[in-house]
């Protein structure tokens, strides 16, 4: 990290810091050094107003690169013993994927490789912090993809990383603070989660605030650039100040309220219900208690791309589910029109399913956008936006809902490349609760034979065509395309 880099972190930090004040009266803080040193380490952390913050988030250093050893965690496959339900919704999500994803091994690799010098490679390894939690803390070598990592580093977000967060020190960046047991010295440690009524044959287990609360995801989605603290990720950000947060966390909609209740049967959206799944979340003679709700554990988001790829097929139907059920789409505000005449319309999305922007997380790379089309009673195209090319890219001039990332300097040219991004330089997208507005104007020609009929389709990708061509050369898929949503109306012509 460079001095600016740095003093930027400090402006950021005293942000944080004179929020708490204000909200709180003045109040005196000892261990500024500690604090420092620390974030010198890891990417910059900011906090919560503590009236809002969970009892476990605290105001302290994260866990650091080397403070625990890979051997102290469990893989997977040993909770799958008693959580076998869990285990099995958990295994194919793209946060058991995390470090299998071939998508984010290659943006990973090329970067490492267009980092020269040990500081920029060790700067860059910062991207494993959330995507290989255990491989991060235990400081493997294998981070700069050298070798394997160990297998619970292997293991991506897996269930002894979630459930040995102890604490938070704030939100964004990897924030987390782990305490594992010992899995080496055959210890099971204390199990952090939703309930202070179980026990385990097994393991300790612990009531954690943080874990019923969207807190415990903002730990790593919400992320900020590494040299320039550049919001790149804001997904908690946006649900933090959505009507899905009420301030009152017993009203609020959380994270989970709707990534884990999804179910096979039903996406669990802000416009489905939201359904319990009753049953046991481990085996009745092991002390397991029947539930009213068990949290499912599918993680569900918009990729049903990578899922295929790994043969996920389940997960995959499941993120098109949820992707279907995130917006309304309407044609409205149509004007009469004549023939050779302008034909004026509106497109109306609104994002009613998504605690957060539409689309959120890595949103200078996702594609969401309106494929819209005018036909004549014979089905003849009279007009399209939105379509793709030879090479499967979108239209450029297609309504996209998106950021994009600059370079610095005068061009302020857009860029793909996170590490010489210095600035958001557009961000059109769709808010919780909110919606968008597009205006047509279709030139009609000389001739139309009857009404004609103008249909919208809201489409997603994970990423552009080309981007992937890039990153993945001749094995890039052909990435699918997914409806969220699609409207129809027919127009008399004079
Ligand atoms: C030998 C069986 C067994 C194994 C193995 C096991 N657990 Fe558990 N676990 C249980 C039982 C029983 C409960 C209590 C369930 C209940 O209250 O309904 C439990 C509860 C939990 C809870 C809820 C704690 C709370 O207070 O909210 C978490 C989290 C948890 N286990 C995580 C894990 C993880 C992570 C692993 C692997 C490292 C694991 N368990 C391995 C038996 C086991
Ligand atoms: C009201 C329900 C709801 C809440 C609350 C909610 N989400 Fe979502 N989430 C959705 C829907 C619907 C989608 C699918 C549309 C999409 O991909 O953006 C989604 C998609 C996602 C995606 C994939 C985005 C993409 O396109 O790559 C991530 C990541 C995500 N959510 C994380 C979170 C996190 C973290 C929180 C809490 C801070 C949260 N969600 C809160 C409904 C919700
Ligand atoms: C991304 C973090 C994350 C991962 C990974 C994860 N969990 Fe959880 N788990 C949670 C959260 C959060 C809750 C509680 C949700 C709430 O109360 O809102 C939970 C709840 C639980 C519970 C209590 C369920 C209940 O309703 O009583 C058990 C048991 C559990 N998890 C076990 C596991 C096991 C086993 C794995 C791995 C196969 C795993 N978890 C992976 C975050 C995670
Ligand atoms: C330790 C960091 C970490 C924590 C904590 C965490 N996530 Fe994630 N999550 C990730 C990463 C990294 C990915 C992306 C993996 C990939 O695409 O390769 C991800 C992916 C996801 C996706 C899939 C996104 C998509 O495009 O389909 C969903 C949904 C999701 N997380 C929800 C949650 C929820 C809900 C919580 C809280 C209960 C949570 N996450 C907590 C790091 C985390
Ligand atoms: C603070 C945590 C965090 C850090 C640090 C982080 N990521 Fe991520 N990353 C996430 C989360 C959360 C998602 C899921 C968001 C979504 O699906 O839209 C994600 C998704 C991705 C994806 C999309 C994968 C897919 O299959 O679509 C790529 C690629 C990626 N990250 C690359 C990187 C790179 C490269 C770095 C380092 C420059 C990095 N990440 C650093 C949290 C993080």
């Amino acid at each position: 990290m460079n001095v600016r880099s740095l003093l930027l972190v400090c402006v950021c930090l005293l942000f944080a810091v004179s929020e708490l004040i204000a909200a709180e009266g003045p109040q005196k803080y000892t261990g500024w050094d500690e604090v420092h040193a620390g974030h010198k380490k890891a990417t910059p952390v900011w906090t919560l107003p503590k009236a809002t913050a969970p009892a476990n988030m605290i105001w302290d250093i994260p866990s650091m690169p080397g403070e625990l050893r890979s051997e102290q965690f469990f893989t997977p496959d040993v909770c799958a013993g008693c959580h076998e339900e869990i285990y099995n919704q958990w295994q194919g999500s793209m946060m058991g994927n995390a470090w299998k994803d071939p998508v984010f091994l290659a943006v990973y690799k090329h970067y490492l490789e267009k980092s020269k010098t040990d500081h920029e490679k060790e700067e860059t390894a910062m991207c494993s912090r959330c995507h290989t939690p255990v491989g991060y803390v235990a400081n493997e070598s294998a981070r700069y993809l050298t070798g394997k990592l160990s297998a619970p580093g292997e293991a991506g977000i897996h269930c002894d990383v979630c459930h040995s967060v102890s604490k938070s020190a704030g939100v964004g960046n990897g924030s987390f603070i782990l305490e594992p047991g010992d899995a080496g010295a055959g210890e099971g440690g204390t199990k952090y989660g939703p309930r202070d009524d179980s026990t385990s044959p097994f393991h300790g287990t612990q009531y954690s605030d943080l874990h019923t609360r969207s807190e415990l995801c903002g730990m790593c989605h919400d992320v900020a650039h590494a040299h320039n603290i550049m919001p790149i990720e804001n997904t908690y950000t946006e649900w933090r100040t959505s009507p899905y947060n009420t301030g009152d966390p017993k009203t609020s909609t959380h994270c989970q309220d709707c990534h884990m209740r999804q179910t096979p049967a039903v996406a669990a959206t802000g416009i489905t219900e939201r359904p319990d799944s009753p049953g046991f979340a481990a085996p009745e003679f092991m002390g397991g208690k029947k539930r009213d709700h068990v949290w499912q554990h599918w993680f569900i988001g918009g990729n049903a791309t990578v899922p295929e790829l790994l043969g996920n097929p389940e997960w995959a139907k499941m993120a098109q589910d949820r992707l279907a059920k995130a917006v309304t789409v309407s044609v409205q505000n149509v004007e009469p029109a004549k023939a050779a005449e302008i034909l004026r319309f509106e497109v109306r999305v609104d994002n009613v399913g998504a605690g957060h922007y539409l689309p959120t997380g890595l949103t200078y790379v996702r594609e969401m956008w309106l494929h819209v089309e005018v036909k004549d009673k014979d089905g003849k195209k009279l007009y399209e936006s939105g379509g793709l090319d030879g090479k499967g890219n979108v239209d450029p001039k297609a309504v996209m809902y998106k950021t994009v990332l600059g370079e610095g300097g005068k061009e302020r040219k857009p860029t793909f490349f996170l590490p010489t991004a210095v600035q958001v330089l557009s961000d059109k997208r769709i808010r919780p609760l909110g919606y968008s507005v597009e205006p047509y104007a279709v030139y009609l020609p000389k001739k139309v034979d009857g009404p004609v009929g103008i249909e919208v389709t809201v489409r997603y990708r994970s990423a552009p065509q080309f981007l992937i061509n890039d990153m993945l050369g001749k094995d890039a898929p052909v990435l699918p395309i997914f409806d969220m949503g699609f409207a129809k109306q027919t127009v008399k012509v004079r």
